[in-house]
């Protein structure tokens, strides 16, 4: 058996978006812990707290609160009562979660919960937690009940359950269940194996057995409707026009006129936020967009005339090509690549800053689901990227404090941000693109021959998927230029040349991902174009790995 020389295990794969990575390698040059608050949350008149009890699914009841308008947060369960201070909580959610109530160690009720007299949906294990707090009890239920089920409604005249149908379809997840209600609660649903899939009481605690916010519960959102503006009375008022209102004011009154500056890579995120810095601020923004060398084909360009053109942003852009090369050459480990790349743009961010003069602010593309994995157990992304790059940082004296305004926004939300500051949709609705960009792409050492290589391929399967209109149904769509060569026919002649493989998959996020039904006739023509129009390639594969057991990307 041959021993791999070089490895990538998987604890070293960082799983982020190239802005989360800029993000990142600031954020090292603060050495500042990642998750902490730093920017209050806009001024939500109205905010659903969920507490987080390790459910799978709690960022996503989160998502549904806000996707009916309403504000909301997720709050660890241990964290202390004044992690809520910025907030003007009307209700809570208790999430589910993979622990039995009587277990050592499980997750408690925060105190303040009960102790607010604020209505309470208790959902699974938080049902079960709501129960056993109440002085009900619960119990290991002998069939556990996982997937789909039919709940049946015995009671609708309760407001969480008006106008849904006396029989539904939902999805459970669960092993204990309630055996006995705590006084003063009645079971308004059952299921075949929970006699009480939902109960109430008249004080406004609520409990169900299943998960509203999976799209296996086809009537979850308007559960979840009910129980914010029958119940809690909330409004629905937290839109992207609500959010940039206040955050242009919040980030005015941080700023004041202080200098801000800001790294675009060319994402979503660093672009909105700095679309909406620029919008409270104008002139005190400078961003900087260090071409890596590493983008794809008019990238760089693109990314210029959208800011300096289109948006009129005080613009640097560093062509630092040569030096990110230089540093490559002959780097052949994937995490040995993103080290380097991740060294260098942090230097060269450090000498534009400097170059500036006084600067007061970072602005950084921070999204919610990088300070909630940054901030959860074990760390996330960022704390992965932090050891494996181990950054030198930026030198202490230039003690920049940080703008982050998009801080509690997830990627749907910001994309509604930039949309409504008028970015256009090409850059607002883009595919992920990783930090590292096409060094990760390219298998084994990065040459500007190879690059181009890949370019020019890559290119073609862009303009294809686009003209199929399948880019926008696709989580990431890209070539990889495989190692090794190998032989084809090309006109009269016997050819040894490289080999593309097409990657493209669809995921919701990038955990999972599944490789994409694309039709034939489309996988033809992007075949031969790239072997027409790419003469150093006589081959092209098509990667049929869902994620696990592969990555999106190969390195
Ligand atoms: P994998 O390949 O781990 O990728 O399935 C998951 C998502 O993360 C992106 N990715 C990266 N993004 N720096 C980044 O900023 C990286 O080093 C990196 N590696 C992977 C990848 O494009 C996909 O969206």
């Amino acid at each position: 058996m041959v021993e791999p020389t070089e490895s990538a295990a998987p604890a070293d794969r960082i799983r982020t978006s190239g802005d989360t990575e800029v993000a990142t390698y600031l954020e090292i040059a603060e050495a500042r812990e990642p998750g902490q608050v730093l920017t209050p949350a806009p001024n939500a008149p109205d905010a659903v707290a969920v507490i987080d009890f390790g459910s799978q699914y709690s960022m996503l009841i989160t998502r549904r609160i806000r996707e009916a308008g309403v504000y909301s947060e997720l709050i660890a369960w241990d964290a202390p009562a004044e992690a809520l201070n910025h907030l003007q909580v009307k209700a809570f959610v208790l999430s589910g979660g993979p622990a039995s109530v009587y277990e050592d160690g499980a997750p408690t009720l925060p105190p303040y919960v009960l102790g607010s007299g604020l209505p309470v949906l208790g959902i699974c294990y938080g049902m079960q937690l709501l129960t056993h707090a109440l002085g009900g009890r619960v119990e290991p239920s002998d069939s556990r009940e996982y997937g789909q089920a039919v709940l049946n409604i015995s009671d609708g005249s309760t407001a969480l359950l008006a106008d849904l149908p006396s029989s539904m379809p939902v999805w459970m997840s669960h092993g204990d269940r309630i055996i006995e209600m705590p006084t003063g609660f009645r079971s308004i649903a059952q299921s075949d194996n929970s006699p009480i899939a939902a109960m109430t009481d008249d004080a406004g605690h609520l409990a169900i057995q299943f998960h509203p916010e999976v799209v296996h519960t086809p009537q979850g959102s308007e559960l979840i409707a009910n129980f914010l503006f029958k119940i809690a009375g909330c409004e629905p008022t937290w839109t992207a026009q609500s959010f940039v209102e206040e955050s242009i004011a919040t980030i005015r009154a941080q700023v004041g006129d202080g200098q801000v500056i800001c790294a675009l890579s060319g994402g979503v995120d660093s672009a909105v936020a700095a679309t909406l810095v620029h919008r409270a601020v104008g002139d005190q923004l400078t961003c900087i967009f260090v071409d890596n060398g590493l983008l794809r084909a008019e990238e760089p360009a693109r990314v210029v005339s959208t800011f300096r053109e289109n948006i009129a942003i005080n613009l640097i852009h560093v062509d630092a090509v040569d030096r990110f090369l230089g540093d490559l050459a002959e780097v052949t480990n994937p995490e040995t690549k993103r080290k380097r790349i991740g060294e260098t743009f942090i230097r060269i961010f450090e000498e534009e800053a400097r170059a500036l003069g006084e600067v007061d602010f970072i602005c950084q593309g921070t999204t919610y689901p990088d300070v909630i994995e940054s901030a959860g157990a074990g760390g996330g992304a960022a704390k992965v990227i932090k050891s494996h790059h181990n950054v030198g940082g930026l030198p202490k004296d230039m003690k920049l404090s940080l703008v982050e305004p998009l801080r509690n926004l997830f990627k749907d939300e910001v994309r509604k941000v930039g949309e409504e500051l008028g970015l256009p949709r090409e850059m607002v609705q883009r595919q992920p693109f990783p930090g590292p960009g096409l060094a990760i792409r390219v298998m084994g050492d990065v040459t500007r021959d190879k690059l181009e290589v890949l370019r020019a391929a890559d290119w073609v399967v862009m303009d294809e998927i686009k003209k199929a209109a399948k880019y926008y149904d696709l989580w990431q769509s890209f070539a990889v230029l495989t190692e090794g060569r190998t032989v084809g026919v090309q006109g009269d002649y016997r050819t040894y040349g490289h080999c593309i493989a097409l990657r493209c998959v669809t995921a919701e996020d990038a955990m999972t991902a599944d490789w994409a039904r694309l039709p034939y006739d489309l996988l033809a023509s992007i075949s031969s174009r790239i072997t027409n129009e790419v003469p150093e390639v006589n081959r092209v594969v098509y990667d049929i790995t869902s994620k696990p057991p592969g990555t999106i990307e190969w390195e």
